[in-house]
Order: C-alpha cells, then structure tokens, then sequence
C-alpha cells in the first residue's frame, strides 16, 4: 500500500446484503473519498459491452458507493470535503470478480496430478479412488473451524490479488447434509473477510459411494428435500451442477436446475468440460446466469449461449491442467458471446490461486485483448453472478470495490506474469490494510 492515508475506516455499516452475500461491514456511513492522481480510470460502461477510459480521471466514493468518476480537476473542484486517495499516477479498475471456485475444501491432490502428467486422464483416475471422492473424503475428515478458517485465509488472498467478489461453490460434500455443511461454513467465512461472497450449491458433481445403485434415489433426495432446505435457510442464491458424461447426464441436471429455478434460485452448468453432451444447450433452455468450462463446445453452442444471454465462463487453469484448448477470440466475437474469466480453484484440475494469472493465461490461449480480458473478469463475471448492477464496474450507484494497481497502463494486467499486484484495493469505498504477503501457498 502506498503511504499518506489520513485514516484507516473501521466497522460501520454496509447497504443490506441480498441473502446468499456475505461480506464482513467495511464502509461506514458518511465515508467520502476520492481518488485522485491517477494514470487512467477504467470501467465498463453501463451496458458492460465496452471499456470506457477515463486518462488521467478521478473517482469519488460515498457512503460505500461509486458518486460520480470523471476529469480530475473537476471532481477535485467538486468534492473538496472528500479524504483524497492519492493513486501516484497508477491504473485504477473496478475490483475483480472470480465467478467461479471451489474453494471449500481440504487437502491436495499433488500427487493426482503427477499421474496425469505421466498419462492417466481424469476420468481413470476418478475410477481408482482419486479425483472429486478423495477430496470428499479429506473434506469430511476436517474439522469445521479448520474449514472456516482455511477458507477465510483464501478469501484473504483473493482480495490481496485484487477481487473483491468471489463466488464459492459447495459440492465436496456430496451427501446431502456435508453440501449444507458446506454452505453453512462458507457464510461463516465469509463474515470474516471484507470479500463480497456469493454462494452456490453445486449438488450434481459426484455420486456418492453409497448411492452408486440409488442414483434416482440421489437425485430425488436432492430435489425434494436439499433444495427446499437450502432455499428456506437462505443459504446459496444459485445452483450448480457438473454435466458430462464421467458425472450427470442432461436429464437429470435439467431436472434439478429446473426444480432449482422453481423455488427461486439462479442456475448455473459445468457445461461440455470433457466431452461435448448437450450442457451449453441445456444452459441456453434453462436460462442460467453462465454455462462453465465449455472446453469441448461448438461454435454453434457459443452462438445459442449468446442469443440466450447466458454468460460464457472460461476456465485456463483446468484447461491447462486437463490438456484441452480454448475457443479462439475471433470465434467468440463471431459467436457474440459474453465472455468472462475464472480460477476454477480447486484441489483437482485446477490449483490456480490467482484471477489475474489465470486472465493473463486466457488472453494467450484465446487470443482476447486487454479491453476483453477486463470486461471478462469484471462486468461480465458478475454478470454471470447475476449481481452485475452492483458490482464489476464504476458507473455511479455501484458498490465502491476498486483496485490500484502497481502499473499504469490497462494493456499491463495480462501482460505481465506473474501478474501486476494491487498497490490498493478498495472495498465499499475503503481502503483497508491487505494481509501481508505469505511465504506458504497452501493451505
Ligand atoms: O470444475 N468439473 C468438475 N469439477 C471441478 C473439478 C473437480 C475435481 O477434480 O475435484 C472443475 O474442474
Ligand atoms: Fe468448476
């Protein structure tokens, strides 16, 4: 962090969060900033379709919230009662939103992945005891405080790296009481950190050891029972579920997503991962928020995701580690999709702990430019969160989640590997201290 902050803020209170957010109060009330000395401002506009630049801009924030960005001699001129943040002549972006982790959960999988490096593939590997069950089984094993607290440190590390919204997943638990288990842990790390975290139950991901001849049963249990439950304690705002065929067939993620929607929630699909099946498309007929991986999907496929206005979410890490590519960006623009980019942060395919490396990879890999890439891990990740009137972007109202970064250009975030680090990341509109940086990677 740069020095010359008049004040730190504390606790105060926070604009009522929508019932699966969780984030610890930052922001009081009556705080008033405004950043200043910048090399440019940059956001998406208010349709989040392109970049708008704001060279040499400022941007003030009020009570939590985005009050106006613009000219710097104006907004000096107007807001001279604000506590002014100095930028020193760095980039300023909306704080990043990772849409998609798997972040609870215990243990690692290092050696899997060595295995995989010398030639088994994912689904061999799953069938002998390893993939998604070892981890189920690690996960269940460890205490609830290690779980939280483990977690509350990634969220940490998330928010040093520059994102502050960060979707986490259930679903390595499995059985119906452990995702809950799961859920009910995530709400309570997430009132530890000044993250904004958004809870999703992913409840298709893998047969459990004693349903393997009651998969109906499974299915039915999870629809009539776990929904309802997860609804009525408010504990997840979306769905999820693995399509393929090492996992859940269409069918049956069509019958849970539907069920899902019925009672309220968002969908989401991990969708044509490892063989093309039919999830983008089952995506599109659902209308989720996004579709997620779409390794193994089609021009075609991107083409209904796009008429269907469902989210494209890409996901390097996995990708890389699983050996597959990523569409083009020439087919994407072809396709008119909407592209956002996540970790996928998870003990299996994808042990990527950092949104602006994987942004970085993705920009290689499909050929996206610097405006892209932004919009693909701001407005468009929080698009596929369904919370993109709040967050993802700096247009007056928005939530005050903001990075100052150690660079000055925009076409330096994926340029630079390792990525550029935030010199300041703002939360509703305060800047608060970052965890100092860590010599251990895991947990
Ligand atoms: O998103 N695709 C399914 N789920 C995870 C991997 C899970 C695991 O291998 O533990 C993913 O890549
Ligand atoms: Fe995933």
């Amino acid at each position: 962090m740069s020095g010359g902050r008049e004040e730190r803020l504390g606790a105060g209170a926070l604009a009522t969060p929508a019932p699966a957010t969780t984030a610890r109060p930052v922001a009081g009330r009556g705080a008033y900033v405004l950043v200043h000395n910048t090399s440019e401002v940059v956001t998406a506009d208010p349709e989040g379709r392109r970049v708008v630049r704001h060279p040499r801009g400022a941007i003030a924030f009020r009570d939590g919230r985005v009050l106006e960005l613009g000219a710097a001699a104006e907004l000096s001129r107007r807001h001279v009662d604000a506590r002014p943040i100095n930028a020193g002549g760095r980039l300023v972006t909306p704080g990043l939103v990772d849409c998609h982790t798997h972040m609870i959960f215990a243990g690692q999988r290092a050696a899997e992945f060595q295995r995989r490096l010398r030639g088994e593939d994912y689904a061999t590997i799953a069938a002998s005891g390893g993939g998604i069950l070892s981890t189920v089984a690690a996960t269940a094993a460890e205490r609830d405080d290690a779980l939280e607290k483990t977690l509350a440190a990634r969220l940490e590390r998330w928010r040093a790296a520059g994102c502050t919204t960060v979707e986490v997943k259930s679903g390595y638990g499995l059985r119906p009481a452990h995702e809950i288990r799961l859920l009910e842990l995530v709400r309570g790390a997430a009132q530890r950190v000044p993250v904004r975290v958004e809870r999703t139950a992913l409840l298709l991901h893998a047969l459990p050891e004693e349903y393997q001849h009651r998969r109906a049963e499974y299915l039915e249990t999870l629809i009539t029972r776990t929904l309802p439950e997860i609804r009525s304690g408010g504990l997840a705002s979306a769905v999820d579920a693995f399509c393929d065929s090492v996992a859940f067939s269409v069918d049956e993620c069509r019958a849970l997503l539907t069920r899902a929607r019925e009672l309220g929630f968002a969908v989401k699909l991990h969708a044509d991962q490892l063989t093309r099946g039919g999830g983008a498309r089952l995506a599109a007929e659902l209308g989720a928020l996004s579709a997620d991986h779409l390794e193994c999907a089609t021009e075609e496929d991107w083409g209904v995701l796009a008429r269907a206005g469902v989210v494209g979410v890409l996901l390097p890490a996995a990708a890389l580690t699983l050996g597959q590519r990523l569409p083009h960006a020439t087919l994407l623009r072809r396709a008119g999709a909407r592209v956002a980019i996540a970790t996928d942060f998870n003990p299996g395919t994808a042990p990527a702990q950092a949104l602006l490396e994987c942004a970085a990879l993705a920009a290689r890999m499909c050929g996206l430019d610097a405006d892209e890439t932004l919009l693909a891990v701001t407005w468009n990740a929080a698009q596929a969160l369904g919370v993109e009137a709040e967050v993802g972007h700096l247009n007056p109202g928005a939530c005050g989640d903001a990075v100052i970064w150690e660079c000055e250009t925009l076409e330096e975030l994926p340029y630079w590997m390792p990525a550029v680090r935030p010199d300041t990341v703002i939360v509703r509109g305060a800047d608060l201290a970052l965890p100092a940086l860590e010599r251990r990677v895991w947990p």
